[in-house]
C-alpha cells in the first residue's frame, strides 16, 4: 500500500476534468486520475460541438431560451443564465490551450442542431471532441503541479471529520493502481468527480466502455444526493447495427438538411413536430420508436441526399469515413438509424459552484446535476456546461480551501480482497444492459418499471475479481457500480408518475406540473 499526499484529486480525464485540474493548478497540487488511458473518454467521441453565442444575430436570452424550453420546465434558470453568460469566454480559453475550432475566414463556422433557433454550434469538423481532448492533454502535461495518474482507478471515496465538528468531509480516496496491481491511499483537501455518465447501462448506446456510472455510484455510498436520474438521453441517430459503441451521426447532419424518413419514404417526422426531423431530441428519439415497433423494422434511415456532397466532405469528414468502412457511401445512400443511450441529464446533485452535499467532494460534466439540462439537454450544451461548470468549481474550491486544514486519513483497516469466488460479473452486466433496455428506455411503464426494480434488487451484491487479478476486481466493481446507478435511475423514475421531457412513462402519458415541477431529489 503506498499513500500519497496532495491538495486536490480528481477523477476523470474528459473535458470536465482537465478544464477543473488546469484552473485548480493555479492555486493547488493536483493528482488526476483515470482508469483508462487518458484519451479513453466520452468527450473524446463528441462529433457536435460547444453551443455559444456568437453569432451576430444571436443572443444570451435565446440561448437560455431554448435550453428552458428543452429542459421542459425543470432547468434551473440562474444556472442556466451563468452557462449562456460564461459560454463564449470558455471557448475562447479553450482556443488558449489549443484548441483549433473551425472557422469560415474571420470567424466561427457555426453549425446548427435541434431545438436551437440560431446557428451557434463551435466545433471542429465533425471531431470536436477528440480535438478539445488532444489539446487539453497538452496543456496538462504541461503543468508540473498536476500529476496524471493512467490505469488508476477510483475505488472508494475516504470521509474524515471536520475538527470541532462531527461533520463528515471528503478528505481522500482508496485508488487501485491497475498496472502495479496494488491499493494506493490519496490523502487530500477536496475531491472533484468528473467520471462522465452511464451509458453502458443500456443495450444499445454510444458512450464508450469506461461509462458505467461509477462517479454517482461512488458519491452516493460517500453519502453524497443525486437528482434527476431519471432523465436519460436517447440520441436518435445511431448507426445501425448499434455494435458495441454505436457510431454517432451528429444531429449537426440533420442541421444542413438530413430528414429521416421511414422504409417507405415518408418523412414521418412531419407528423409529430413542426420542426420535423429537427424537432428536440426527445420527441425525435420517441418517434423513432413508434416508427420501427410500428413497421417491425429494426431502424429508420436518414436521407442525405439534398446536401452537397462537398459540404458533406468538408463538414463532416468523419461520418464519411465512418460510414464509408461500412459500406454506405453518402449523400447518395440513406444511413439506417436506430436511437442510442446517449446522456445523462441527472447525477451527483451541485450548487451552481459545483459543490455536492457533501463536504468536499465536488463535481463537474456529465456526471453532476447542475440543474442547467433540466429534463432534457439541449444539443451541445454538455461540452459548454462541462468547461463552465468545472471552472466555476475551481473558484469555488479555492475559495473554499482557506478554510480546510488538511485532515490525516486514518489508514484502512481492511482493503478490498482481490480474489473471491461468486457470480461472473459479464452475466451480470448483462442482465443489467437488457433490464435497462427492456424495461427502463425511450417508453417506460409502472408496471415494467417494477419489474425492472425486481429483477435488479434480486441480482446478488457483487464480489470482486474472480480471478484474482487488479483488471478483474476493477471490472467486478465497476458492474457494481453500475447495477447501483440503474437501481437509483428506476428508483427516481418511479417518483415521477408523470411524462416530462425524457421520461415517458404508458401510465401516466401527460405532464403534471401541479406536482412534479421539481426534481427528482434521492438523499441517504
Ligand atoms: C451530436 O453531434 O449529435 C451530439 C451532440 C450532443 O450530444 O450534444
Amino acid at each position: 500500500m503506498t499513500r500519497i499526499q496532495t491538495d486536490v484529486l480528481v477523477a476523470g480525464s474528459g473535458i470536465a476534468g482537465l478544464t477543473f485540474a488546469l484552473k485548480a493548478a493555479e492555486f493547488a497540487r493536483v493528482v488526476l486520475v483515470t482508469k483508462k488511458n487518458r484519451v479513453e473518454s466520452a468527450t473524446n467521441y463528441a462529433q457536435g460541438g460547444v453551443a455559444a453565442v456568437f453569432a451576430q444575430e444571436d443572443e444570451f436570452a435565446l440561448h437560455a431560451g431554448d435550453t428552458l424550453l428543452s429542459g421542459a420546465g425543470l432547468c434551473h434558470r440562474r444556472a442556466v443564465e451563468e452557462l449562456v453568460r460564461e459560454g463564449p469566454e470558455r471557448v475562447r480559453e479553450l482556443i488558449e490551450w489549443g484548441v483549433r475550432f473551425s472557422r469560415d475566414g474571420a470567424s466561427f463556422s457555426l453549425g446548427r442542431e435541434a431545438g436551437h433557433s440560431a446557428r451557434r454550434i463551435v466545433h471542429a469538423e465533425d471531431l470536436t471532441g477528440s480535438e478539445i481532448e488532444r489539446a487539453l492533454l497538452a496543456a496538462v502535461s504541461a503543468k508540473p503541479q498536476i500529476q496524471m495518474l493512467q490505469d488508476h482507478f477510483l475505488w472508494k471515496l475516504a470521509a474524515v471529520t471536520e475538527p470541532g465538528t462531527l461533520r463528515p468531509r471528503c478528505g481522500g480516496a482508496l485508488v487501485l493502481d491497475v498496472p502495479d496491481q496494488r491499493w494506493m491511499e490519496v490523502e487530500c483537501r477536496a475531491v472533484l468527480l468528473a467520471t462522465g455518465g452511464c451509458g453502458r447501462l443500456y443495450r444499445h448506446t454510444t458512450n464508450p466502455e469506461i461509462a458505467m456510472g461509477d462517479g454517482v455510484a461512488i458519491g452516493w455510498e460517500a453519502g453524497a444526493a443525486v437528482a434527476n436520474l431519471e432523465f436519460v438521453q436517447f440520441h436518435p441517430t445511431a448507426l445501425y447495427p448499434t455494435g458495441d459503441q454505436a457510431f454517432l451521426i451528429s444531429e449537426a447532419v440533420r442541421g444542413e438538411g438530413a430528414v429521416i424518413r421511414n422504409r417507405g419514404g415518408e418523412p414521418f417526422m412531419e407528423r409529430h413536430h413542426p420542426a420535423g426531423s429537427l424537432a428536440p431530441r426527445d420527441i425525435v428519439a420517441r418517434a423513432i420508436d413508434a416508427e420501427m415497433k410500428r413497421s417491425g423494422e429494426p431502424y429508420v434511415h436518414l436521407d442525405l441526399s439534398d446536401l452537397d456532397t462537398e459540404r458533406v466532405r468538408s463538414r463532416f469528414p468523419n461520418i464519411l469515413r465512418g460510414c464509408a468502412e461500412r459500406g454506405i457511401r453518402i449523400p447518395e445512400e440513406p444511413i439506417p438509424v436506430v436511437p442510442a443511450a446517449h446522456y445523462q441529464c441527472g447525477g451527483l446533485l451541485t450548487d451552481w459552484d459545483g459543490r455536492t452535499s457533501l463536504a468536499g467532494l465536488y463535481a463537474a460534466g456529465e456526471v453532476a446535476c447542475t440543474g442547467v439540462h433540466g429534463a432534457n439537454r439541449l444539443a451541445s450544451n454538455s461540452l459548454l456546461e462541462a468547461v463552465v461548470y468545472a471552472e466555476r468549481a475551481a473558484r469555488r474550491m479555492e475559495a473554499d480551501l482557506h478554510a480546510v486544514s488538511g485532515v490525516p486519513l486514518p489508514s484502512a483497516r481492511s482493503l478490498p480482497e482481490l480474489r473471491t469466488e461468486g457470480e461472473d460479473p459479464a452475466s451480470i452486466e448483462e442482465r443489467v444492459r437488457d433490464v435497462m433496455w427492456e424495461d427502463v428506455s425511450i417508453v417506460r411503464s409502472e408496471e415494467r418499471l417494477a419489474i425492472a426494480r425486481r429483477e435488479l434488487d434480486g441480482l446478488v451484491k457483487l464480489p470482486v475479481a474472480r480471478d484474482g487479478t487488479a483488471s478483474g476486481a476493477m471490472y467486478a466493481r465497476q458492474v457494481e457500480f453500475a447495477r447501483e446507478v440503474a437501481r437509483l435511475i428506476v428508483r427516481c423514475a418511479q417518483r415521477r408518475r408523470e411524462s416530462r421531457g425524457l421520461h415517458f412513462t404508458e401510465t401516466y402519458p401527460h405532464r403534471d406540473s401541479e406536482r412534479y415541477l421539481r426534481d427528482t431529489v434521492l438523499a441517504r
